[in-house]
């Protein structure tokens, strides 16, 4: 028994994992830390030959047997039903708004969009406000029917994921979504970078008070040129997932 569910979670987790926008930070940095972890994954970009470039220089960090490669964004969603957003806010909606035709039934999106007002100018220690309440829920409205939104990765640092790829990351990640199967989804994924516990934090409602962390984080981490993360104590151990649980 025990044995066919580690089989079915094996199966979901092994899903190629489309990461659209992709070529920047927080995108490469999770790719690096997921194709090390021997995920397969694909960088989505506006411009394919970004996305392949992106993609060749994950392998040469990871190591040549790395399965990553870059696509097209449109090109990327057709090719799996395991997304990830890694976009600036700013160009979010208009983003989705042009991958809805693409993106597959049934599809997962985890999104890691922080709606910081310096991706309009303002400062990267402020957020804006987001009309549906946080990024997360306005990529919700913007997907199509039946795709499922779990945010996550919001507070982990781009250059943390991005540095050594054997060191681990000193970070929690929370997960939010209404459909139990993104949280959990979300949650093997976070749980595969080293040194991370995912928690599963709720209602996507949840995502505005994770987006706002992220503000506070950068202060903090200008303030105090740092790189830190969060850490939630005190739960019991079977509230954390971690590479081993
Ligand atoms: N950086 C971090 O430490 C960190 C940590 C946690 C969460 N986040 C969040 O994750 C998201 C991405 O962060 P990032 O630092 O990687 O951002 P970024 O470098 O500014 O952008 C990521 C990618 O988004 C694509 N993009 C930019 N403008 C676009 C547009 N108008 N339309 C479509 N795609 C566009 C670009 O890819 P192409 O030009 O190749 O299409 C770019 O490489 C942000 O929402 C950020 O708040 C960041």
């Amino acid at each position: 028994m025990n044995d066919r569910i580690d089989d079915q979670i094996n199966d979901r987790v092994s899903r190629t994992i489309v990461i659209l926008g992709g070529t920047g930070p927080a995108g490469t940095g999770l790719a690096l830390r997921w194709v090390s972890a021997g995920e397969n994954v694909i960088i989505g970009s506006r411009d394919a030959a970004r996305a392949q470039q992106t993609a060749e220089k994950i392998r040469q960090h990871a190591g040549a047997n790395a399965q990553v490669s870059g696509m097209e964004n449109s090109a990327a969603c057709a090719a799996s039903d395991l997304l990830v957003l890694t976009v600036p806010f700013a160009s979010q909606a208009e983003l989705l708004k042009q991958l809805k035709p693409a993106i597959r039934a049934g599809s997962i999106l985890i999104d890691a969009t922080v709606p910081l007002a310096a991706s309009v100018g303002g400062r990267a220690s402020r957020t804006l406000g987001v009309w549906q309440g946080s990024a997360a829920q306005q990529t919700a409205e913007l997907v199509p029917k039946g795709v499922s939104v779990a945010a996550a990765f919001q507070n982990v640092s781009a250059d943390v994921l991005n540095s050594d790829k054997n060191e681990s990351v000193d970070c929690d990640v929370i997960v939010c979504s209404d459909d139990p199967n993104a949280t959990q989804i979300a949650m093997e994924l976070a749980a595969k970078i080293a040194g991370v516990r995912a928690i599963d934090g709720g209602k996507l409602e949840n995502a505005r008070i994770v987006e706002q962390i992220t503000a506070l984080l950068i202060g903090l981490n200008i303030r105090h040129k740092g790189h830190g993360g969060i850490r939630i104590t005190g739960l019991p151990d079977g509230a954390y997932k971690t590479k081993n649980s």
